[in-house]
């Protein structure tokens, strides 16, 4: 039967669905993205009602009362960015320079700047600024394809200011067309005032954050950043099963610059997504692939750093385990809002190849925060969340670093961004 739709959009050169079980290819080379060639889609409610290719939807009948020209671009789901902080205030470009001079990011941490110097930032920051720069980043992100965001929290280190944090990050999702994902990040590092004093701060998290967190409903995700210097796996793992208590799955920075156990707790623990893992043990990642824990890879961590060591993607995706790129965007260790410059570097650095990058941004990310089932890729009933690309071919994605490459983005069946029109 024919459908009517409200949009339909034509002339796609390549849709890149990510849906291989759907949407199969007689090429081995691009089954695992699930590419249609001259192909055709249509939005119905917000929602993709039908997609093929040209010559099934010019005999089909179906109709649509608005029709977009793609005119030879390729279309990819809009990229879910799995992993951010991008509710910030103040910058750090001063640890920049000192990185660059030779200092160590845990150095500069210890020597009080570091997570802590945003803190003070935050702390002193008015709500508004908090959601007026977090929601101009997230427009930047947008421009860049991103249609999904997670933001943590973890820059207020004090009940009030975590809960200033996650207001913010509420109305930024309200303010942008972005779906933002709240993560409470209360366990991001010791405030200065509890330095003398860890467990203290452990016992304020048990007690009070983690409660006031999880019955303010703000927040969907618990975090931790476990690692040497930080939080260990111990604390970590009670932190963790604590905000279970409250209703807030698990998540983990783990094993970033030493391993820390991270990754066998999030096994343990049942999180959703383990995060950096550049030192994660063998026994810690199959503990992840028996809970089907995402692992998020932040190669812009690696260039913000200026650490020549990459997370060994290979190994995980050679283990089986889902994998999701994230920018990690922060104002410390990775100043990039991009994932197509983060595309880039997980194909360079990580030896990804471009479909498994492009699958990493998009339905990997979905993954990571429990949203697969209405975004990371184009078929019948997704979230239309679609971004018009000029490339020649998908693997074009990665390849130009930086490029200029989004000319559309379309939320929820709704042209958001179009290049021209600025
Ligand atoms: O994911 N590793 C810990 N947290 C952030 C850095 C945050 C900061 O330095 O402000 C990260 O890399
Ligand atoms: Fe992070």
């Amino acid at each position: 039967m024919p459908l009517n739709a409200d949009l339909a959009i034509k002339n796609i050169s390549q849709l890149v669905t990510c849906e291989p079980d759907l949407f199969d290819s007689s090429d081995d080379e691009v089954r695992p993205v699930g590419l249609i060639d001259d192909a055709c889609l249509l939005i119905s409610g917000g929602a993709i009602s039908w997609v093929g290719g040209r010559k099934q939807f010019e005999t089909s009948g179906h109709g649509a009362s608005e029709v977009i020209d793609a005119g030879g671009l390729a279309v990819l789901p809009g990229f879910v960015d799995a992993h951010t902080h991008t509710v910030f205030a103040g910058s750090r470009e001063r640890e920049y320079e000192m990185r660059v001079k030779g200092a160590g990011y845990m150095e500069i941490a210890a020597a009080g700047g570091g997570i802590n110097a945003t803190v003070g930032a935050v702390r002193n920051a008015s709500i508004d600024e908090l959601v007026q720069s977090g929601s101009s980043r997230v427009g930047s992100m947008l421009r860049q394809g991103t249609t999904t965001v997670e933001i943590k929290s973890g820059y207020g280190l004090s009940v009030e200011a975590e809960l200033k944090m996650l207001k913010a990050i509420k109305r930024v999702g309200e303010e942008t067309c972005v779906d933002v994902v709240p993560t409470f990040l209360g366990a991001h590092e010791i405030p200065p005032e509890f330095r003398e004093n860890r467990d203290g701060y452990i016992d304020l998290l048990i007690d009070e954050m983690i409660p006031a967190a999880g019955e303010s409903g703000l927040a969907e995700f618990c975090d931790v950043f476990c690692e040497q210097g930080v939080f260990t796996a111990d604390e970590s793992r009670r932190i963790l099963l604590r905000g279970k208590e409250y209703g807030m799955r698990p998540k983990l920075h783990a094993d970033e610059f030493v391993e820390s156990g991270g990754a066998g707790v999030a096994g343990e623990v049942g999180a959703i997504s383990a995060g950096h893992l550049g030192h994660a043990s063998r026994e810690g990642l199959e503990a992840m692939k028996a809970s089907g824990t995402v692992a998020v890879l932040m190669p812009g961590v690696g260039v913000g750093l200026g650490r020549p060591e990459f997370t060994d993607a290979r190994t995980m995706i050679d283990m089986g385990l889902d994998v999701a790129v994230a920018t990690d965007f922060n104002p410390g260790s990775s100043m990039v809002h991009s994932l197509l410059i983060v595309s880039s570097l997980a194909c360079s650095f990580m030896k990804m190849t471009p479909a498994e990058v492009i699958l990493a941004m998009t339905v990997g990310g979905a993954k990571a925060v429990g949203r697969q089932d209405r975004v990371g890729s184009i078929a019948p009933e997704k979230q239309a969340d679609l971004v018009l690309v000029e490339v020649p071919d998908f693997r074009y994605v990665p390849y130009h670093l930086g490029g200029d490459i989004v000319r559309t983005v379309i939320k929820n069946g709704i042209v958001v961004f179009d290049r021209t029109q600025d």
